[in-house]
């Protein structure tokens, strides 16, 4: 691996800020500068080993934003405290790349970016739904290659979604929100997987029923399963919205690819590893009326041998969140989380996390995971 380049703005800052990768917009750079740091940003687009961050952070440096990419775990952030800094924040809402105790246990309060990451993911997962439902990845290869000879009846019959039933492995802010997309967008009735009950989503899913029968309309429905069999055997498209963890590793393999319909859709864009991507090749090989759409995978950048040859999926590079105004939301949540707990302010610790993306944003860091592990003060 040879040497990356680096670029600093404002040299003469007081506080030496690492960031491993170029960030959209310059919201972020000025949060930053403001707060008198001096921030050094690699222009390479290569994932950076945990060698090469160590190397960047040299003897002395204030805090770091890094990458979903990059394995921050106890060896970055023991380097990082010997190097004297005092924050971390991931650019991206997940951290299961960060060792959280391996941060606390250094001290180093961890960022995220929850808040702006919602509506745009969420869409993704509605865009992947109905370019696997509709196929749309075959369609377009068949014209491009000039196989397109006239109109037919039968040329790449798809699934109708309208009026069916979708499951939501995963209620929380994006999965809520796919869910209510589906559900406002195409009538569908919900059946949504989670350890915990979503009651605001089956209020306003409750809400919204009431509004269609007003209406004179069929109703929707919404129901909280018990078991994630329950789920697959029922729904016709699945979407993943859980966190990585231990407990989900692979929380889609083969048996349960077996329950569900041979005609259902699964959209994963939450993290590769929740599917045994393995276990999917097989499944949508042996099945070619199922389908999938997938922004994540399991060895990301490489796919698992087979599944790029599928017709019966769709695959994009991890761009679920690819908005400008989420990416440059990102990097500004990430900035003021560095800069929040450099100058020594309290996190945030309030539902409206976007008042961060307004011109004046509050004195505090808008979102550190491990903020009451290290005691720090709630705004
Ligand atoms: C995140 O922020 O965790 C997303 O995966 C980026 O798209």
């Amino acid at each position: 691996m040879g040497q990356k380049d680096w670029r600093v703005h404002n040299p003469s800052g007081s506080k030496r800020v690492i960031v491993t990768k170029e960030l959209p917009g310059t919201r972020w750079l000025d949060i930053l500068t403001r707060s008198g740091c001096k921030v050094e940003i690699c222009t390479s687009t290569d994932v950076l080993s945990v060698d090469e961050i160590k190397a960047a952070m040299g003897t002395q440096c204030d805090a770091a934003l890094g990458q979903l990419t990059e394995d921050w775990g106890d060896p970055l952030f023991s380097a990082l405290k010997a190097a004297g800094a005092t924050a971390y924040s991931n650019v991206a809402v997940g951290y299961n790349n960060v060792d959280v105790d391996a941060a606390t246990k250094h001290g180093i309060p961890v960022g995220n970016t929850p808040g702006v990451l919602t509506e745009t993911t969420a869409q993704m997962a509605v865009a992947l739904t109905f370019a696997a439902a509709r196929r749309t990845g075959e369609a377009e290869r068949f014209l491009r290659a000039g196989k397109y000879k006239g109109w037919l009846m039968t040329l790449f019959l798809g699934e109708l979604l309208w009026r069916k039933t979708v499951g939501v492995i995963g209620a929380g802010r994006i999965g809520a929100t796919y869910a209510r997309m589906m559900v406002e967008g195409h009538k569908m009735n919900l059946l949504y997987h989670d350890v915990y009950p979503n009651k605001d989503l089956e209020n306003y899913i409750a809400a919204y029923a009431d509004f269609l029968k007003s209406q004179g309309e069929a109703p929707v429905s919404c129901k909280r399963v018990e078991t994630l069999e329950d789920l697959l055997a029922e729904a016709d498209c699945v979407s993943i919205h859980t966190v990585l963890d231990e407990s989900t590793h692979h929380l889609i393999n083969a048996d349960r690819l077996a329950v569900m319909k041979e005609n259902a859709v699964l959209v994963n864009t939450s993290r590769g590893p929740v599917v045994d991507e393995a276990a999917l090749v097989s499944h949508c090989r042996k099945h070619p009326d199922f389908r999938a759409g997938l922004d994540v995978f399991e060895d990301e950048p490489a796919l698992k041998p087979g599944l790029n040859e599928l017709d019966n999926v769709v695959i994009v590079p991890h761009i679920a969140s690819a908005t400008r105004w989420t990416r440059e939301g990102m990097a500004t949540l990430a900035a003021c989380n560095v800069a929040g707990i450099l100058s020594g302010y309290p996190a945030w610790n309030k539902p409206d996390i976007l008042s961060f993306l307004e011109e004046e944003s509050p004195k505090a860091a808008p979102s550190i995971v491990n903020a009451e592990a290290l005691g720090i003060p709630l705004f």
